[in-house]
């Protein structure tokens, strides 16, 4: 398998996919985005993945199966017949059965809108803001059967401002996201990892 082949699931937006495609498009980010898979019809993501004209494009609808485990096994298959090594979650709001996580282990990366283990969940960048902290950021990690609880790869920080708002906070955030997200794609493709229990350290 070619471990510079990438799959992205996406429910939203899609702002990162586009950091990863044009990142990639730049020449900074080894990654070959050979599939963009959604559960939402309506997913900006789609859309982006379609114009920049990356090879599979699809939508999966969770209703058309019994359960979250046969949703995700079938996404899994995709996923394999691509090729793809790694499977980058931006955005997706499905919580991955532990199957789903077994057959890629230590191979589904995230990001998330806050520095981990602080606020995870739906709303890391809301939480982080309503508690008050100062320094938030966004969190790149491996996904494990843990919820937001995976090893984290890389984090950037954000400061909070006294006249944010979610808006405000999650604009910055988003452009924090949008350069970690690739330049940490590179690093794995490019020189890999291992673990000392949760640490990720960083070949040379
Ligand atoms: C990002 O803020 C990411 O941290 C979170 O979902 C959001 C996706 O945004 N997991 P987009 O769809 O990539 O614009």
């Amino acid at each position: 398998m070619n471990n510079s082949r990438i799959a992205v699931l996406a429910s939203g937006t899609g702002s990162n996919v586009r950091a990863i495609l044009q990142a990639a498009a730049a020449g900074s980010c080894p990654v070959e985005t050979a599939l963009v898979l959604s559960d939402k019809a309506d997913a900006g993501a789609l859309t982006i993945a379609k114009e920049a004209g990356v090879a599979q494009v699809l939508h999966i609808t969770p209703k058309d199966y019994a359960d979250r485990a046969a949703f995700d096994m079938a996404c899994a298959e995709v996923i394999e017949a691509a090729g793809c090594h790694w499977v980058v979650l931006a955005g997706y709001m499905r919580i991955l059965s532990e199957a789903f996580v077994q057959r890629f282990p230590q191979r589904i990366i995230n990001i998330h809108p806050a520095l981990l283990p602080a606020f995870p969940g739906a709303d890391g960048a809301g939480d982080a803001l309503r508690y008050g902290v100062k320094i938030t950021g966004c969190t790149v990690h491996l996904v494990d059967e843990v919820l937001d609880g995976g090893p984290i790869l890389a984090q950037q920080a954000v400061l909070v401002n006294d006249d944010d708002t979610r808006e405000t906070l999650l604009n910055r955030l988003h452009t924090a996201e949008h350069q970690l997200y690739p330049a940490t794609l590179a690093r794995l493709v490019e020189q890999g990892f291992r673990l000392e229990g949760r640490r990720v350290i960083w070949r040379e």
